[in-house]
């Protein structure tokens, strides 16, 4: 099979990274997916660095198995424990990251915190501590741990009293009197972001990476001269290491949202 015409695979802990193949398909409508969602594992936030990176390197042999031309790790918490020692082991193969989304929300110039809600892991680790040091002259950045949301997202809870419940109390633990953006360093949190604007209010622009990722993805694989030819719009694959049908109910309900 022509290269080009193999599918772009997609992993995360969960059903998050859906929120990012859905913006690669708004922008790629005629590639092909393979998604996979290791839910039987979530959440990764809290594992040991160790564990994250052995299941990144499953979920890898995984989409490989499946025949993929890319990987894109459309997890926050993967890419800051696996991406290098991804990317260094799959050399014949474009390896795709994403971490939270500094850059935009610090260019907003808005007066109060830039709000970073993301996993314990993703805050912990060394990329997060780089980009953090990188925009700190230009802004104050105020990182928010939220443990339990994942679990939440995972199991539909989208919107209504207990999420909204769950984010009322996690922002009463932001480090400031004034919130200016929040960015979503977790690719389940789009899934949440009319239940964080039904706190928030309005006003507060509330930033993920998934547009800026599939923009990198695209200009990955045009450099590489792999985009796919084909006209017609591609099909989508989606599996899970749970196995169960609710599941995959779910992951294609939040493709659809
Ligand atoms: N979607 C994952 C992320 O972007 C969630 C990680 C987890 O399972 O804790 O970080």
């Amino acid at each position: 099979m022509d290269k080009k015409r193999l599918s772009i695979g997609f992993f995360d802990s969960g059903v998050g990274g859906i929120s990012v193949l859905r913006e690669a398909m708004k922008l790629m409508p005629n590639e092909n997916y393979i998604y996979f969602g290791d839910s039987k594992n979530a959440p990764y936030g809290v594992k040991t660095v160790e564990e994250v990176q052995e299941l990144s390197f499953k979920a890898v042999d995984f989409l490989l198995s499946k025949g993929v031309k890319a990987v894109v790790v459309a997890c926050n918490t993967a890419t800051s424990a696996a991406i290098e020692e991804l990317r260094s082991f799959y050399k014949n193969i474009p390896i795709i990251g994403i971490e939270p989304a500094l850059k935009p929300a610090v260019e907003l110039n808005r007066e109060g915190a830039v709000v970073i809600m993301a996993t314990p892991m993703t805050l912990a680790e060394k990329k997060f501590n780089a980009l953090q040091e990188k925009y700190k002259s230009q802004a104050q950045i105020a990182p928010l741990p939220c443990g339990g949301l994942v679990e939440l997202i995972e199991t539909g809870n989208i919107e209504g009293g207990v999420v909204e419940e769950y984010l009322r109390e996690k922002f009463k633990e932001v480090n400031s009197d004034k919130i200016g953006a929040v960015v979503l360093g977790c690719t389940h949190y789009p899934f949440v972001r009319d239940s964080i604007i039904n706190v928030l209010g309005q006003d507060i622009p509330v930033i993920d990476g998934s547009d800026g990722t599939s923009r990198h993805l695209k200009n990955i694989l045009e450099d590489n001269a792999m985009l796919n030819p084909a006209e017609k719009q591609g099909k989508v694959e989606i599996y899970n290491s749970l196995e169960n049908a609710a599941i995959i109910d779910l992951s294609y309900k939040l493709l659809n949202k």
